[in-house]
Parts: C-alpha cells; structure tokens; sequence
C-alpha cells in the first residue's frame, strides 16, 4: 500500500509517520518537503503530488490550527482548510485513493451538554471552524472513499502543549487561574495515529466503513480539571510547584476573553466509530498520565 502522508510534523502528523509505517510505504511530507510538494497553500503543487506519486491512501494531517489567527486570517485559514483539502479530494475521486482527514468539534455550535453526534447540526463559532466545515464540505461533495475524524482537545507529548504551559506557569507564577466551563476529552495524538491505522486498514478490507466518524478519549473534563490532574501528577513525582492543585482558581469563558469565540460544548458521541471498527477509546487520563511520564524523563 502506498500512503502520502502531508503535515508529518503537527502533534498527529508526528505519531502518524509511526502508526502508518506498518501499512505500508509512506512518503510524509511538510510544508517544505523538497522533492515533492507538501505545501497546501500550494495548490497546483498539491496535485502534482498526488498525481505523481499516485498513492492508495492519502493522510492529511496538515492544517491551519491558529484558532484566534484565524479570525485575522480568513484567506489563509480557508486556503489551507478548504480549498486544499478540496484538491486532495478531487484527485482522490480521479486515482480512486482513500482520503483520511481530521476535522473538529468546532464545526458545532457549542451549546447545551449532550456529546455530539456525527450526524447533529452544524453552526461553527468561529473562522477556524468555519474553515474546518468547508473542507469537510469538499470531501464528501468529491465523492472520493473518504474517512473523516472529528476530534478535539489534541494534545502530545512533542512541541508545545496545555499540559507544559500548565508545568511552567504553576512553577514560575504565584496564582493560575483556568477555564472552568468548557467541556471536553483530552485526546492524546498517539491515540488518533493508532485509531487511523486500524480504521484504514479496515476501510480498505470494507469500503462500505467509509464516512465521518467522531474521534475522542472517553469520559470528560474542563480545562481546570485538566490542568489540576496535571499539576496533581507533577506534585506526587516531586516536581516543585509554586501553584498546588488545590490552589488553581476556576475561571469562566468570559473572565478570559479571546479573538475567537469557542465552544462551551466540547463533547464527542464516539459510539459510531467504536462500533465500527469495533474499538474500545481508554478514558482521557490514561493518555495524560501516560504523556506526563514521557515528558517527565526527556
Ligand atoms: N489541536 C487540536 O486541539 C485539534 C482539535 C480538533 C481538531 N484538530 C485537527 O486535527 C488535525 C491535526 O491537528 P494537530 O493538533 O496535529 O495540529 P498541529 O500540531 O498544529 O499540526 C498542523 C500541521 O499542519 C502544518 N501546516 C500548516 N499549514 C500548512 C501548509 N500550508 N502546508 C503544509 N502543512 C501545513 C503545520 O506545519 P508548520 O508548523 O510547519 O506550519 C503543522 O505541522 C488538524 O486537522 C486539526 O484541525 C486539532
């Protein structure tokens, strides 16, 4: 199986390269790959890859992230998002390749507490998220084999990430005040990469799997209960803290207020994809705890 992965180096992208190697050939490549173009703002030389190195699945693990930049960034956020994200599906359509993309709960309107489900109304709050609903638009207007992985709350143990903003700010500041009142699963990157190896290798034996499916770790939290499982874990390794777990303050939405407006309702229904592929998501701190020790030792 021939496999292009784009974006290897995002927190996905990352433990993509590891989860796919096992699949088969795989040419990753970034935004400044040299032999074959990763850049999809890029259009033309987007396709010229695809056409070129004609694989069997594509992976697209590259996107524009920068959720308050985005609101600035209309045209870069939609170019990347999007329009690039529509190339890849029409030349999948052409090759007969699976396309496998990542898209968000921010395509959801945010309100009420129920977990969303795949097949809920839409109403994104913000550019990002609007962006992010447009490439999903695309692909499944393509009409290309496509798996579509809604997730939220990314986090790994590479690059920055809110577990090692906590560390340093609970170690450099006298107070630390989080978000209380958005609702979430933490989900690690490890756990996205491993899910999208079983389900194309599932998808290519069973085409009929093909779809959008909500990718998240079970159970759920706010950012303050992330943060104080964080913290809780750094203290009983003996890290020192000058903010203690207990001493976190909860903050609200509006206490903090950002360019981007975000969801209140971050939930994820992951019983569509778990039945599927029949797959069982380990509840958020299994994935957290573990990513605490990874960054602990290096
Ligand atoms: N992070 C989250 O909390 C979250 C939540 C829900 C859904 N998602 C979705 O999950 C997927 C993976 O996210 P992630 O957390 O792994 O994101 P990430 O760590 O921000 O990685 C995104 C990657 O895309 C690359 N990229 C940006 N512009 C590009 C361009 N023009 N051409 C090629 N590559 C480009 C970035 O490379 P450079 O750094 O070199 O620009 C980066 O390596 C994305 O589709 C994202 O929308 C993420």
């Amino acid at each position: 199986m021939k496999i292009l992965l784009l974006g290897k180096d995002g927190q996905v992208g990352w433990e993509l390269q590891r989860s796919l190697a096992v699949l088969g050939q795989v040419l990753a490549l970034n935004s400044r790959s040299q032999d074959y173009c990763g850049d999809l703002t890029n259009l033309l030389g987007l396709e010229a890859t695809v056409r070129t190195f004609a694989p069997d699945v594509i992976v697209n693990a590259a996107a524009y992230t920068a959720v308050d930049k985005a609101e600035s960034e209309r045209e870069q956020a939609f170019r990347v998002n999007a329009e690039a994200v529509g190339v890849l599906a029409h030349v999948a359509a052409e090759l007969g390749a699976l396309l496998v993309h990542y898209s968000t709960d921010y395509v959801f309107p945010g309100h009420g507490s129920a977990p969303w489900r795949e097949q809920d109304a839409v109403g994104p709050l913000n550019v990002y998220g609007e962006s992010k609903l447009a490439g999903e638009r695309a692909i499944l207007a393509s009409g290309c084999t496509c798996l579509i992985f809604r997730t939220c709350w990314v986090y790994a143990a590479r690059g920055n990430n809110f577990a090692r903003t906590m560390l340093r700010l609970a170690s450099e500041r006298d107070t630390l005040g989080v978000i209380d009142d958005q609702f979430g699963a933490p989900t690690g990157a490890e756990l996205i990469a491993d899910v999208t190896a079983h389900a194309i290798a599932g998808t290519r034996r069973n085409p009929a799997l093909a779809g959008v499916y909500h990718l998240a770790a079970s159970g759920e939290t706010t950012w303050f209960g992330f943060a104080r499982f964080v913290l809780e874990h750094a203290a009983a390794r003996g890290e020192p803290l000058k903010v203690r777990a207990a001493q976190v303050n909860r903050l609200t939405t509006d206490a903090y207020p950002t360019p981007a407006k975000r969801p209140a309702n971050s939930r994820l229904n992951t019983h569509k994809l778990q039945e599927a592929f029949a797959l069982t998501l380990p509840d958020w701190r299994v994935g957290v705890a573990r990513m605490l020790i990874e960054i602990h030792e290096k």
